[in-house]
């Protein structure tokens, strides 16, 4: 069965927040499509997330000294095949409490440790600031070796008369959304787009797979059977043919 996590970045009372709504609207859409498919709603803010402190020891080993909620968090987004971001816009950027998780994971980039796995996002805000959120959640995802097939932003301040004159609009955007995230669990999802991710992949293939890099990302890209590799999208099809083998648990 497909495993899809929508991460919320929501930091009211769970449930009662505009990007939960949207989220749960989305979930209903894709069981509406696919029935089989396994869908986790999972808010960050009931996660204690502390605040990377730089201490660098993930570079050297592979874990994070802080105690807290994130191995628990690290192994549900591992679990899953699609991971989707519902997330409300703060001071035209995502909230800290969404911040904060990638910037915990943020070591898993250099050893593209969601290989084989593809993204999504939605933001959602009173009226402005989301292209930058959206950006920067496409550009992020695929730099830890996503495919991100659909980038979403949502206005919720519209004028209802405004809201009318788009239903329309809104609703074929929804179903391109919708289509396209279950789309992306098919063998027949379209690898197109995948400039950032080869680039990135290449230069730290370089990087990592000189002798002098003895740390833990260049014993990952020394041993990883998915990073052995030459390219970017047979590293992602053999990871997705794998499914759960992650590289890295760390
Ligand atoms: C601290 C804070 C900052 C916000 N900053 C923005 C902003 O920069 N642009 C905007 O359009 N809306 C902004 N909003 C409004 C929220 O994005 C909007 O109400 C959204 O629907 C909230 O989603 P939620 O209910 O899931 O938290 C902000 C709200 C809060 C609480």
């Amino acid at each position: 069965m497909n495993k899809i996590v929508i991460l919320l970045g929501e930091n009211r009372t769970p449930g009662q927040s505009d990007s939960h709504k949207v989220a749960v609207l989305i979930k209903d859409r894709l069981h509406k499509k696919d029935a089989d498919i396994q869908i986790d709603l999972v808010s960050l803010s009931g996660f204690r997330i502390d605040m990377c402190t730089g201490c660098e020891s993930c570079r050297r080993t592979g874990e994070c000294t802080i105690q807290d909620d994130l191995a628990d968090l690290k192994k549900i987004v591992l679990d899953a095949d699609h991971i989707m971001i519902v997330s409300p816009i703060y001071a035209d950027h995502i909230p800290g409490v969404l911040k904060n998780f990638i910037d915990r994971i943020s070591y898993w980039m250099p050893i593209m440790n969601l290989l084989g796995r593809t993204t999504s996002s939605i933001v959602v805000a009173s009226s402005a600031g989301q292209i930058y959120a959206s950006g920067y959640l496409e550009r992020t995802f695929q730099r830890f070796g996503t495919i991100h097939v659909r980038s979403f932003e949502i206005s919720v301040d519209t004028p209802p008369m405004l809201l009318e004159k788009h239903a329309a609009e809104m609703d074929m955007l929804t179903d391109d959304f919708v289509d396209k995230v279950s789309l992306s669990l098919t063998h027949d999802f379209p690898l197109e787009d995948l400039d950032e991710q080869f680039l990135s992949f290449n230069r730290y293939k370089e990087i990592y797979a000189l002798p002098e890099a003895q740390d833990f990302f260049g014993n990952t890209w020394k041993t990883s059977p998915a990073l052995q590799h030459n390219s970017f999208l047979d590293a992602f099809q053999c990871q997705r043919m794998k499914k759960m083998d992650v590289i890295s648990k760390g």
